[in-house]
This record gives structure tokens, sequence and C-alpha cells, in this order.
């Protein structure tokens, strides 16, 4: 993800009554009042953090990741992004883990995790809304060959060309209808483009026309002008958009990916791209980040790399998002968004 940090396992599913109900968290915390302890922005963004929780979870103290003097027993609640592995175990009383961003794999990959506690994705709207921005500006920019225009506009020639369709007769396809797929599918639809979307299982979503399973996802992709991914990195998504399954796409088509960087086979989309099968790629998310300086993505004239800033969200509107798990936690219900550890996102 996201530059919110400074730079920037499977267990079983959780028995909600035994990990919602009750205090059974606090014990040993001799009465000091319970600690949230973010690892998201580094020292600087503290007194932000600080502010937006006091509105919205007060009678919590919220500490940061590297403070000297933090007891671990009074940890209750941890917010991160990419903690190291093994700390989060050392935090005997935590009743839950929250990601600063939509995906928790950068969380789920500690093998100190202990198995049954509850992790959840960050749920605010104004993640959604931005990575659909994102999405949109990305397909505008395939539709209109942003390419074409910038290479015109570097070599000063008055290059007067117009697409060969408009919004409304360019498919856009998006793996993963989740929260965001769906803000996604919502601008879209909103400009003119037709969108369909493939999913796991059947999503009935209105003027989406759904896909479902593997074995649809042939038909979904013959027919996606504009394919783009948000799919969450699991075993099942990971080199998903390989050479064969991108081959599949009608000629000409163009690729967002802003999900997770594992689910496309990097040199096999260079390769599309070279044979000319594929007309443009928006990447935001890459397999390795930073992308390495050596990697041939930077020098395509055909791909736009950007440094996985599709989503994003203000510490206000996540520390609403946090504030809300946690109410939902403290009154014994499942929070909105916990990660699934079967499903794996
Ligand atoms: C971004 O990568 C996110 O997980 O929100």
């Amino acid at each position: 993800m996201l530059g919110f940090g400074p730079t920037r396992s499977e267990y079983g599913p959780p028995t909600l009554r035994g990990t919602f109900s009750g205090q059974a968290g606090c014990r040993g915390m001799s009465g000091a009042s319970p600690v949230l302890l973010v690892r998201s922005g580094g020292p600087a963004a503290l007194p932000e953090w600080r502010a937006a929780f006091a509105a919205v979870l007060p009678g919590i103290e919220v500490l940061g990741w590297t403070d000297p003097d933090l007891d671990p027993a009074r940890v209750r609640w941890v917010l991160v992004w990419e903690p190291e592995p093994g700390r989060i175990a050392g935090y005997p009383n935590l009743r839950a883990v929250f990601s600063t961003a939509a995906g928790v794999d950068h969380i789920t990959r500690d093998p100190f995790l202990p198995p049954h506690l509850p992790i959840v994705r960050m749920g605010a709207e104004e993640m959604a809304r931005s990575v659909g921005e994102y999405v949109t500006m990305a397909a505008l920019m395939i539709l209109r060959d942003a390419p074409r225009m910038l290479a015109a506009h570097e070599a000063g020639r008055w290059d007067a060309f117009f697409p060969p369709r408009t919004a409304r007769e360019t498919r856009v396809g998006i793996l993963g209808l989740g929260r965001i797929g769906q803000m996604a599918a919502g601008m879209l639809r909103g400009i003119g483009f037709p969108v369909q979307g493939w999913t796991r299982t059947r999503r009935t979503i209105q003027g989406v026309e759904s896909f479902a399973g593997i074995d649809e996802l042939d038909a979904f992709l013959a027919s996606s002008d504009i394919l783009v991914g948000i799919l969450p990195d699991t075993p099942q998504t990971r080199a998903l958009l390989n050479r064969e399954r991108l081959a599949k796409l009608p000629k000409g088509a163009g690729l967002v990916s802003a999900g997770r960087g594992t689910l496309v086979v990097l040199p096999d989309l260079l390769a599309a791209l070279d044979a000319g099968h594929l007309s443009f790629a928006v990447l935001d998310v890459f397999e390795t980040e930073p992308l390495p300086p050596d990697s041939p993505a930077w020098k395509h004239p055909r791909v736009l790399v950007t440094a996985h800033v599709a989503g994003f969200a203000s510490r206000r509107a996540r520390a609403e998002s946090v504030a809300r798990a946690v109410a939902q936690i403290e009154a014994g219900e499942q929070p909105d968004n916990l990660y699934d550890r079967e499903r794996g996102y």
C-alpha cells in the first residue's frame, strides 16, 4: 500500500463468542487507561492521530509504535501498517489489530500472529472513494490514449487524434467487487462506461454484469476492453493475470492494477504490450515495492507506474472507522470489515 507508514497463515476462523464478548482481554490493566498503539506516519503523525481519536474514542491513550515507556500489558488495540514480525504477539491483552489500509497482507504475513486475534481492514469510505477516483482517471487515460498525448507533447508535435470509441462503447471489467470495486463501478458508470465485474462468488449489483468463479473468467476477460484489478493478495489471486489470461483480453485492451501487485505477472504484461495486444497499463502496485529502478516497467512507453498511491484516507476518517469497529467489538458484535482467514482477505 499506501503512503501511510513512515515511508511507506492460516488459522481457523475466530469463534465469535470467544473473540468478541466480554472484557476478557483486560486483565492486568491495573486501572491505567487502555492503549491504542499506532504505527502509521511515524512520530510526526502522532499529534494528529491523538486529536482524531480524542474525538471518537475518549478514554483511550494513543501511543506511538516506538514509545520507550510502553507497558505491553496496556495495549488493547493496534493500528498498523507493516508491523515487524513477532511484535504483535507481545501484547497479552490485545483485542484487535486494525490495518491502516484496505489490505491486511502486510499484517498477516507475520508468522507469530496469534491465531484467533481479530484483524480488521480499513473501512473508511474515503479509501474506497480515492481508489475509485484513481481507477476512473486511469480508465479515461486508456480511453483517450494518454501515452500518445504525452509523446506528442514531449515532441512538440500537434497530433490531432480522436479515440476510436467513446466511454459508452468501452466495457470496463473489474476484478473484485468489494466496497472498493463497487465504488469504482459506480464512478465509471457515471461517466458512461458499461461495467462488468468478476468475483469469487456471484454478486448481484445493479447495473453491473456479473461473472463469477474461475469458469467464467475467460468470458469475462474476453469482453473487458479495460481490465481493472482491485483484488487482494491471496493464493487464488497470485499471478492470475499471466500470459494466457492476458491473451484472452480483446486486442487493444488496457489494464489498471490497483489492488495488489501479485495479481499481474509483470514480464507477461510487458510482452503483451510489446506485441501490441494491449494498449496501455496503469500500474499502482507491484510484487516488490518500491518498484526496483531497473524494472523495465519504468521505461516502457505504454506503462504508467505510480507509487502505490491509489487509496488514501484522512487520519480523521480512519480514526472514525476504527472507533466504529471498537464499539462493535465491545458490544460483542462482529466488526465490519473483519479479515476472514478462510477467504484470505
Ligand atoms: C492499499 O494498498 C490498501 O490496502 O488500502
